[in-house]
């Protein structure tokens, strides 16, 4: 199509989903990886992590010979006419943002487009703070390839706004895409790979061409803002508990209002995950350079900070001291229907649990891998929820994951010592619980009634 031929650099949640993407839309891509068994089962068409149906739609795109990996990033720059840059920029220890892993790449592309004839576009994908396209990725590959940027290669940056655990839906029907351009040259490019991406209502999606610094910075904004949401809505569960008022009934009558939307407003035990910690923080670490203030931004961090040791006190208040207590503890991803364990919630409210002198038992259905190397604590991985439930003091969810939503009053009552179930997502109904004879405690719930 068009002759456009991708090559993906990093083989995570957004490379792989957006890679997979690209192939089904009909453009040829390689993706590639540091580890030799991650690109030998990609080639069999085994994605490297969870998520909902990418396995089956990886290995379809693999079987009609439109996605395929590699270890060699050269090689599939030398193959492709367009590469996305999208390999991890983790925090570092001042929260602002590791650009390690770009730098190389683009050394990668650089050197992979010096002898290589013909037009490339070097796109980055990887949330990056504004001016890193133009001021790092630039340089790097004008200085490798000896080419200039917006005559011999394009340059573009294309923020990826995905959803982990719902990574498939949001890279094949994105809400909207923003290309930010060095050249307008490179921006129709990527444009064309776009063109025929339709969002869930099968309606076309509204493009944004804008410069590229407005392009990173759009990424961390819109973060930003969801970040703040969900703070927003932790905050004011605060304040419901004190009345016995359910928040989540007031999210509904403020997210009613269309110029707020209702998304985001879930009270819960606070944000984690690769994305909402690390993009905050690195905002507020460039604002710090830059001599701009950020009040608002610092409230959020501080607000998501102290939200786990809250609901240690809701945990507190309803069985008392935690000294030998066992804990099931259901969920240890930072949310559903993910593998991804980073900046899970789950660590410092079961550190907090040991310090207090309990004991845990945990069950997630896909997260052991991930989270066992995060802490030495004695945890029981059990294989069933029934396993985690039998013989603890009570239950405890910080992960809402469907099996464990579905858990029904009686198995709690049958498997728990005490049917207590302490929710940090508001998993389930709790007048339903209640009925049934569950004491049912939660975020933002009415715990004092
Ligand atoms: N995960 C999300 O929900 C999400 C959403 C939007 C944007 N982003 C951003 O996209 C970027 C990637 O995120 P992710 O979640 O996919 O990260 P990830 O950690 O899942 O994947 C990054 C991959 O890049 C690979 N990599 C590192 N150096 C490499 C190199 N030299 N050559 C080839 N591969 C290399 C790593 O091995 C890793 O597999 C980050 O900047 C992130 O902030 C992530």
């Amino acid at each position: 199509m068009d002759g456009i031929r991708i090559s993906v650099l990093g083989m995570g949640y957004v490379g792989l989903a957006g890679g997979m993407g690209y192939a089904k839309h009909g453009f040829k891509t390689i993706v590639t990886a540091t580890t030799p068994s991650k690109v030998e089962n990609l080639n069999k068409g085994i994605p490297p992590f969870y998520e909902p149906e990418l396995e089956g739609l990886v290995r379809t795109e693999v079987n009609r010979g439109m996605l395929s990996a590699t270890l060699n990033n050269l090689e599939a720059i030398r193959q492709s006419n367009v590469t996305f840059i999208c390999v991890g920029t983790p925090s570092l220890p001042d929260g602002s943002a590791d650009l390690g892993a770009v730098e190389a790449v683009a050394k990668d592309i650089g050197i992979a487009i010096r002898d290589k004839d013909g037009y490339h576009v070097v796109a980055t994908k990887s949330t990056v703070v504004p001016g890193t396209t133009e001021n790092l990725v630039l340089p790097i590959v004008e200085k490798y390839s000896g080419k200039k940027a917006g005559k011999d290669f394009g340059l573009v940056m294309n923020p990826e706004f995905l959803r982990q655990g719902q990574a498939v839906h949001d890279s094949l029907y994105p809400d909207r895409i923003v290309i930010g351009e060095h050249d307008a040259k490179a921006g129709e490019v990527i444009h064309k790979i776009y063109r025929d991406y339709k969002n869930d209502k099968e309606e076309p999606v509204p493009i944004l061409h804008v410069e590229i610094k407005a392009a990173e910075l759009i990424k961390y904004a819109a973060n930003s803002l969801l970040a703040t949401k969900i703070t927003f809505a932790n905050e004011f569960s605060r304040i419901c508990e004190e009345f016995n008022i359910d928040v989540y009934e007031v999210m509904k009558g403020v997210g009613l209002d269309f110029r707020i939307n209702p998304m985001f407003l879930n009270a819960g035990c606070g944000f984690g995950g690769s994305c909402f910690p690390k993009d905050v923080n690195a905002i507020v670490a460039l604002a710090k350079k830059i001599g701009v203030e950020t009040p608002l931004m610092d409230a959020v961090l501080y607000t998501n900070d102290i939200q786990p040791m809250h609901f240690i006190d809701i945990i507190k208040e309803t069985v008392g001291n935690l000294k030998g207590k066992t804990v099931a503890f259901l969920g240890l991803s930072f949310k559903p229907d993910t593998d991804d364990t980073r900046a899970t919630r789950a660590l410092p409210i079961i550190e907090k649990l040991y310090e207090e002198g309990a004991m845990v038992k945990a069950y997630d259905p896909k997260a052991y891998y991930k989270f066992k190397p995060l802490t030495d604590l004695p945890i029981g991985y059990m294989d069933t929820i029934e396993e985690a439930l039998k013989d603890a003091d009570f239950a405890v969810v910080q992960s809402d994951w469907q099996e464990i939503r579905e858990i029904e009053p009686e198995t709690l009552k049958r498997l728990l010592k005490k049917p207590i179930v302490i929710d940090g997502r508001r998993s389930y109904d709790p007048e339903r619980l209640k009925k049934a004879g569950v004491v049912y405690k939660g975020v933002g719930w009415k715990n004092r009634e």
